[in-house]
């Protein structure tokens, strides 16, 4: 199991933040672009890859099972995240549908529930048995929900606690096509059983009541393989016709809005902020946020909109705005799963109470979101309740009290939110552990400093300190 020495980090109130602040690529789009190309017969280049860890975890896994899977020949340093990204090419050299190796050692997939479902999904339908296991967060995860459906497409699973990492997977040499009505709104079960499907004769199908972000569909289609989407009275049906040839090719992978929220909300609440972020991934299921800051009030404006990679993509303009709290409806969850926790510490800063609905799915993340929000908020002096599912912030309409140290729990989003939430507090707000960050958001720290600089003095810092720091 994957373990890690914590790195205490504190953030303290902010000037505005200036300039172009330039995000990591697509998360979930990363994973499935290594998945896919590993699975395609020819060479994959992939740019603007999200060199985070829970993506170099899926790297790692595609290797271990036969692929190969090289990181930009010229660079030997460590994975950036700046305005070089797009320059950075990845390669992957594909074994083709069904011909995955058994790896010889545990696959470690690290904090990444991604990687482990998905490929999950792609182990079942191998005739392989496999082993996978992950960090103090990824052995808390419920796997049952791609168990389930995938051993009924003919894998064995064993797990810890019946439902839990460490995992065996023994895939089965005949596997059968199913249709499957999603009983959670996941993209990471669709992709799993759509993934399994790859290896399969016949037509899988997954049934979701709930549509959810739709970029394994997406790049399949974009590889030549066959997907339909039928609309039916139990929502979308989306179908694959198994054992395609997957067709090799350059992926462009767009910056991840989940990560863009961070600065993004940063600016909104730092008076004085004019703020650009290019190339960020507008996939309609993904901006919930987006949507909800507006009704909250948010001037953000989108400039050069344009298609890559079939995803739409646009550079946003962020000013600072004075947010208002709004109720947020139970079925925008699946458009904005991710983004819950930086939306509670917009609405900690706003005037008025935001409500956000029907989270139940926010307990079983990297941490429990929902209880990790209420807790830390209330730790920084913001008044705060869990109502059932619901969210319930009362904003302090300016400044947080802040002055308190949040356990992060292993949880990327709870730790940049947190620190977040320090650029707008009376007293600046500590995390007890920033590790985590890497896995989604290598060089957040640094990004946001340099956003702020420009606001705070000729050495770059106010007191000689950056914004945030250890
Ligand atoms: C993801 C799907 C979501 C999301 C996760 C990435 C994906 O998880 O929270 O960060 O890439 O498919 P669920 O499918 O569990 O909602």
């Amino acid at each position: 199991m994957t373990t890690t020495t914590p790195t205490p980090m504190r953030a303290r109130q902010a000037g505005p933040l200036t300039g172009t602040i330039s995000i990591p690529g697509d998360k979930s789009i990363s994973h499935r672009a290594l998945m896919l190309g590993a699975l395609a017969v020819g060479r994959t280049t992939v740019t603007g890859l999200l060199e985070g860890h829970d993506v170099l975890a899926t790297a790692a896994a595609m290797r271990a099972l036969g692929a190969r899977v090289e990181p930009p020949q010229s660079e030997t340093g460590e994975p950036k995240s700046d305005g070089d990204r797009l320059k950075r090419t990845w390669t992957v050299d594909g074994v083709g549908v069904g011909t995955l190796l058994e790896p010889e050692a545990v696959l470690d997939m690290g904090n990444s529930g991604t990687s482990t479902r998905l490929l999950a999904g792609l182990l079942a339908t191998h005739p392989i048995t496999s082993f996978m296991t992950g960090d103090a967060s990824l052995v808390r995860r419920p796997m049952a929900r791609i168990t389930k459906p995938l051993t009924d497409m003919g894998a064995t699973f064993l797990c810890r606690s019946g439902t839990r990492l460490p995992m065996a997977i023994v895939g089965t040499d005949r596997p059968a096509p199913i249709s499957y009505r999603l009983p959670v709104a996941s993209a990471q079960v669709k992709s799993a059983i759509l993934l399994a499907g790859l290896n399969t004769p016949g037509i899988t199908t997954v049934i979701e009541p709930v549509a959810t972000r739709d970029h394994t569909e997406h790049m399949l289609q974009h590889m030549g393989a066959t997907v339909t989407v039928d609309s039916t009275p139990d929502g979308n049906a989306i179908s694959l016709v198994g054992q395609p040839d997957l067709i090799a090719g350059p992926i462009a992978v767009p910056g991840d809005i989940s990560s863009a929220a961070f600065p993004i909300v940063a600016a909104l609440c730092r008076p004085g902020s004019n703020v650009r972020i290019p190339d960020v991934g507008l996939n309609e299921r993904r901006i919930g946020l987006l949507t909800t800051l507006a009704e909250m009030g948010a001037d953000i404006t989108y400039e050069n909109r344009r298609l890559q990679a079939g995803e739409p993509v646009a550079d946003l303009v962020v000013r600072a705005s004075a947010l208002t709290g709004v109720d947020v409806p139970p079925d925008r969850a699946a458009t904005m799963i991710d983004e819950y926790p930086i939306l509670a510490v917009a609405a900690a800063s706003a005037t008025g109470t935001t409500r956000m609905r029907g989270l139940a799915e926010l307990r079983v993340k990297e941490s429990d979101r929902l209880s990790a929000m209420a807790t830390g908020l209330g730790a920084c002096g913001v008044t705060v309740r869990v109502e059932g599912d619901d969210l319930v912030v009362v904003g302090t309409g300016g400044k947080v009290p802040g002055g308190a140290t949040v356990t992060t729990d292993l949880d990327h989003r709870i730790a940049m939110s947190f620190l977040v939430l320090g650029l707008s507090a009376a007293a600046p707000v500590a995390i007890d552990d920033a590790t985590a960050i890497d896995t989604s958001f290598p060089g957040f720290a640094e990004l946001i400093n340099r956003a702020c600089r420009q606001a705070e003095g000729e050495d770059g810092t106010l007191d000689g300190r950056e914004v945030i720091g250890p």
